[in-house]
């Protein structure tokens, strides 16, 4: 019986309907602010400011060199087969909640509940990623302008642990350093009020950024491409560290691809979700990998690849062949950039806490939205204070990694739901179809264990805690609260036996 209610499912047309109770959200999105939701939430603190560790490596890390461009490609490729399967449930189940909400009508509440809390990491932690990449970017412009920021305002007691002149430099409270990093801080507090005021708002603003990236992405290709070297791609720089270094490289990437999936997050605010949500998933992903591997030939082709472990690689490049007001131009994108991905990010993760709320894995005050803005105001803030309060105190590479590790934990199961539904629903209306099911989806998997793999292994037990304290939570409050055991709204098991 226990094993039966643990793989509880709700059936597809109760997830619709629950979201529809209330009289729902307000459905404003069409296909173009679908995908520019899309790139808003994909090219940010990844491009600008992780690809430099990937190409030239760190202490913990080797580096992949001029072989980046396999590395973006082999990400890519992980993304894309991930996109494809994400696609047929989108359509399928066009309501808030993503992979959650999808698990849930098809793994059933278990493995719903695991997704959900994996899907924290995606969207809350990768958040705290680029609010601290944010921050990075910020500060260096405002020193670029001449206005200086006290150190203590705007690092993280590790980093500051770490380097000794920084450490003897801040005030102290007895043995502790007073740090806290104000800009990370300030960004996701402003992002926050945004969203509570209302989606149609924000993806106007979110539109605008677009654009400013696009644009700037733009500049570094045409100011850069002049100065390309090929010979730098010659062997043997081009892998400098052969397999290991393209593999650590794209585990490291994969980070500017995450967030193509945010656009199902919006779903119920979509005017025409079955065809829209699909092209935005697919067309954001298709425009970015272009750009990134435009990016990635520039770039090597520009600077030596061992010169890039800095925080904003790209005005690194460009400050290297002399173009100085290209530099500046692109650190003022490069903080819009990740201002959009914050809006994306913060949009997918309320919405998702909510869909849990609504299940009644969360508690009922979680799913309540603002009675004028329809927004899920109360997630939205929750979402705003623990990402702030992270991004005040955490290193960005911890938090980067461990959301790479929970996106392609979520991109597994994804895949493995379109493998079940299809035996367990298979009358059920796809508007998107993944093709070659189950070899498409059992692909999707390999590529995505393949980047795990590829991960350090104190990423991955950092993991593994993280899903057992999300158990713990579950078998105390979830298990007695969930709505379809209450009500007795318990579907067939995955199999098709009764529960
Ligand atoms: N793809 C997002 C970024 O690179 C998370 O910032």
């Amino acid at each position: 019986m226990l094993r039966g209610q643990l793989f509880a499912r709700k059936t597809v047309d109760q997830c619709i309907a629950d979201s529809e109770v209330g009289g729902g959200m307000r459905r404003t999105l069409g296909a173009v602010q679908l995908t520019a939701l899309g790139i808003g939430a994909i090219i940010g603190a990844g491009i600008f400011a992780a690809i430099g560790t990937a190409i030239s490596g760190d202490a913990g890390h080797v580096g992949a060199g001029a072989a980046i461009v396999v590395s973006i490609v082999l990400a890519g490729v992980t993304s894309a087969l991930a996109a494809i399967t994400y696609s047929e449930f989108a359509a399928m189940i066009p309501i808030s909640g993503s992979a959650y909400t999808y698990a849930y009508a098809t793994l059933g509440e278990l493995v719903a509940w695991i997704i959900g809390w994996d899907l924290i990491l995606e969207y809350a932690v990768g958040n705290i990623a680029v609010a601290i990449g944010w921050a990075g970017c910020f500060d260096s412009l405002l020193r670029g302008l001449g206005v200086e920021l006290p150190r203590w305002l705007v690092t993280d007691i590790l980093t500051a642990r770490h380097n000794p002149a920084l450490l003897a430099s801040v005030p102290h409270l007895g043995p502790i350093p007073l740090v806290f990093n104000l800009p990370a801080f300030g960004i996701v507090a402003i992002i926050t009020w945004l969203l509570v005021i209302g989606t149609k708002e924000t993806a106007w603003v979110n539109t605008l950024m677009v654009v400013i990236k696009v644009a700037i992405i733009g500049l570094f290709l045409v100011v850069g491409i002049a100065y390309v070297k090929p010979q730098q791609w010659s062997t043997p720089a081009f892998a400098p560290n052969g397999l290991a270094g393209i593999s650590v490289g794209a585990a490291i990437i994969f980070f500017s691809y995450i967030g193509f999936d945010a656009v199902s997050t919006a779903a119920e605010e979509a005017r025409n979700p079955q065809r829209d949500i699909p092209r935005g998933i697919i067309w954001s992903l298709i425009i970015c990998t272009v750009l990134y591997v435009g990016i990635a030939f520039v770039l090597t082709g520009i600077i030596p690849w061992d010169k890039l472990n800095v925080p904003d690689p790209l005005a690194v490049a460009l400050q290297y062949i002399h173009a100085d007001w290209a530099a500046g131009v692109l650190a003022l994108g490069a903080v819009a950039a990740m201002t959009s991905v914050l809006l994306v990010f913060q949009l997918g993760q309320a919405r998702i806490f909510m869909s849990m709320a609504r299940d009644g894995l969360l508690p009922p005050w979680a799913a309540r939205l603002h009675p004028r803005y329809k927004t899920p105001h109360v997630t939205t803030i929750v979402t705003g204070i623990f990402v702030a309060l992270f991004a005040a105190i955490a290193p960005i590479g911890v938090v980067l990694e461990l959301t790479n590790i929970g996106t392609l934990f979520a991109f597994i199961l994804v895949a493995l739901g379109i493998i079940v539904l299809r035996r367990t629903d298979p009358k059920r209306p796809r508007p998107f179809r993944t093709p070659w099911v189950p070899l498409l989806p059992i692909v999707s998997i390999l590529f995505c264990v393949y980047l795990i793999v590829s991960l350090p292994t104190l990423t991955k037990v950092r993991f593994v805690a993280w899903l057992v304290a999300g158990a713990v939570i579950y078998f105390l409050y979830s298990v007695r609260h969930s709505r379809v055991r209450r009500e007795g709204e318990v579907g067939p098991r995955v199999g098709g036996e009764p529960a």
